[in-house]
């Protein structure tokens, strides 16, 4: 069923996030749309798409996601949101992901480094930050999200098993995408007021919900692998990891952990 955009406004609380809303069949990624956008896409825009032919994870990794079945969006933020790490404004979204699935369906999240959403060791949902800078300065900054909902099945091979709501409910009628994405919206905007007055208070919550944090992990990309005990999060969002040598800082996004 197409999304319905009536009963998404009746459940949106927000007065920024969302207040320009997008809505297409059909588009390439709806991160490229927001970055590449000429025309000044106000503070807050969200962009939804059914269907991405192009959609984007980090390092150029393809996004898959069924038409009409889960939530592929981007949201554009600009001016107060932007004077801040960036990498901050992701921990807030994957927050909130992990928030609304557990108010509205009381399924238990863990987050990872930097950017996933897990149940069960399982990817429910991925998100993709992306700025844009002039004269040095960050102009806008994307959040692109990609949040698994009524998807059975996942065809292909995935380093981390992805799942979807409604795999994890076992639920047997579909899950209602309205609903789940103006809960998302509503938290989003709150927190990143938040966000404004107290980062020590996003690092802090996700923190809490990384059960990695004092454990032995392996980072790599495709030309390095690092081991050590992953000690903390940087006030930038870098990763901290003690190795057998020294203390290593690992900038947001350079590495996966594996
Ligand atoms: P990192 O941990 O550094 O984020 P990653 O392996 O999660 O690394 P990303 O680029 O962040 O990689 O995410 C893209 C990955 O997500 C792809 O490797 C792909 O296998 C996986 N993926 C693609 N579509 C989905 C989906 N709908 N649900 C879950 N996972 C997906
Ligand atoms: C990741 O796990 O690497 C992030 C995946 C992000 C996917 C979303 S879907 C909506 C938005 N548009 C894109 O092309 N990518 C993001």
């Amino acid at each position: 069923m197409p999304f319905d955009i009536d009963a998404f406004n009746i459940e949106v609380e927000t007065e920024i996030i969302g207040s320009n809303f997008f809505y297409f069949d059909e588009i390439e990624s709806t991160n490229s749309y927001a970055m590449e956008e000429e025309e000044e896409l106000p503070n807050g825009t969200v962009i939804l798409a059914e269907k991405q032919n192009n959609g984007r994870g980090r390092h150029n990794r393809k996004w898959y996601s069924l038409p009409e079945q889960n939530l592929t969006f981007s949201i554009v933020l600009k001016d107060k949101f932007v004077k801040t790490y960036p990498p901050l404004i992701g921990f807030v979204a994957s927050l909130c992901v992990a928030q609304t699935i557990e108010n509205l369906y009381q399924l238990k999240v863990n987050l990872k480094w930097p950017n996933d959403v897990l149940i069960n060791n399982k990817k429910i949902a991925g998100i993709l930050l992306e700025s844009k800078f002039e004269a040095n300065k960050i102009k806008k900054i994307v959040v692109g999200i990609g949040l698994n909902v009524n998807q059975k099945v996942f065809q292909g091979t995935y380093i981390i098993p992805p799942t979807s709501i409604i795999l994890e409910l076992k639920a047997k009628d579909f899950i209602n995408r309205e609903k789940t994405l103006a809960e998302f919206l509503n938290l989003f905007e709150e927190k990143l007021l938040l966000m404004l007055k107290n980062p020590d208070d996003i690092l802090n919550d996700w923190k809490l919900r990384c059960n990695l944090i004092g454990e032995k992990i392996t980072l790599e990309n495709d030309d390095i692998e690092l081991v050590g005990i992953f000690e903390d999060i940087d006030k930038d969002g870098s990763l901290i990891l003690r190795t057998k040598d020294k203390i290593e800082k690992i900038s947001y996004g350079e590495l996966s952990i594996r």
